[in-house]
């Protein structure tokens, strides 16, 4: 069982349901939706019958799995935020998306499951250390069977310093204050923005999923590499 986080992190999703969507299509001009996309249309290729979404917040992730998943695919989403789950359950999903209240680093599920695990945008949430974001990857090696796919969907350290640099003042100029001021959570964007500017690399993220466990890990960059999407097997 992995590290918990902090009580601050539940803390901070309860305060942003209502405009979390919002914010995060404003301050990414939209590009967030076509990275979800993108790491949906990876995530499918595995087939199977159960597909897990951790972190699933306000499900975006899980409807791009659920329009892409067969009819005899179910996809189960699992959050630890009580406040975000109610609000993805506001959404038509039309019962084609299991709801689960659970933590990441310890899923209710039992050993080798489901075919398919994905989370977007909150590996920087369980990355209180390096340790418990290993402890946390084990945990969805455990759940997934062998052969099963893991797609993480993250923010990323761009390689160009240039970028890096303009990637950090957006956060710290304009992500604080817009998100803070939209959402009305200052503590919730000033932890988007200082986890936005702190997080790994690419190439580092890969170490960390291998020493998880998994194998045959590779990734993508999209948009200059301010995101990436990772892929890898158990
Ligand atoms: C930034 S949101 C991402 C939501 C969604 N995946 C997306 O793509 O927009 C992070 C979500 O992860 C959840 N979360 C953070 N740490 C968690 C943990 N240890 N276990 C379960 N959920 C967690 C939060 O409650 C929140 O809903």
């Amino acid at each position: 069982m992995a590290e918990a986080p902090g009580a601050d992190v539940r803390e901070i999703f309860a305060e942003v349901p209502g405009t979390y969507e919002l914010v995060n299509h404003i301050m990414t001009f939209g590009l967030d939706m076509n990275w979800r996309r993108r790491a949906a249309n990876e995530a499918s290729s595995v087939g199977g019958s159960r597909w897990l979404d951790v972190c699933t917040g306000t499900g975006e992730m899980a409807a791009c799995l659920s329009r892409r998943a067969g009819p005899g695919t179910t996809v189960f989403a699992a959050d630890f935020s009580l406040p975000m789950l109610r609000k993805a359950l506001q959404k038509p999903f039309g019962g084609r998306v299991a709801f689960v209240a659970g933590a990441a680093g310890a899923l209710p599920f039992s050993d080798g499951s489901f075919d398919l695990v994905s989370i977007s945008f909150a590996t920087r949430n369980i990355n209180v250390s390096r340790g418990a974001l290993v402890a946390t990857f084990r945990e969805f090696n455990r759940i997934l069977r062998p052969g099963g796919l893991f797609v993480n969907l993250e923010t990323s350290r761009p390689p160009s310093r240039f970028i890096r640099t303009l990637l950090h003042l957006y956060a710290r100029k304009s992500v604080r204050p817009l998100g803070s001021f939209i959402s009305g959570s200052r503590a919730g964007y000033s932890y988007l923005s200082r986890t936005l500017v702190g997080f790994y690399g690419a190439e580092d993220l890969s170490s960390i999923i291998r020493e998880a466990g998994f194998s045959q890990v590779s990734f993508r960059r999209m948009t200059w590499g301010i995101a990436a999407v990772h892929r890898a097997v158990k």
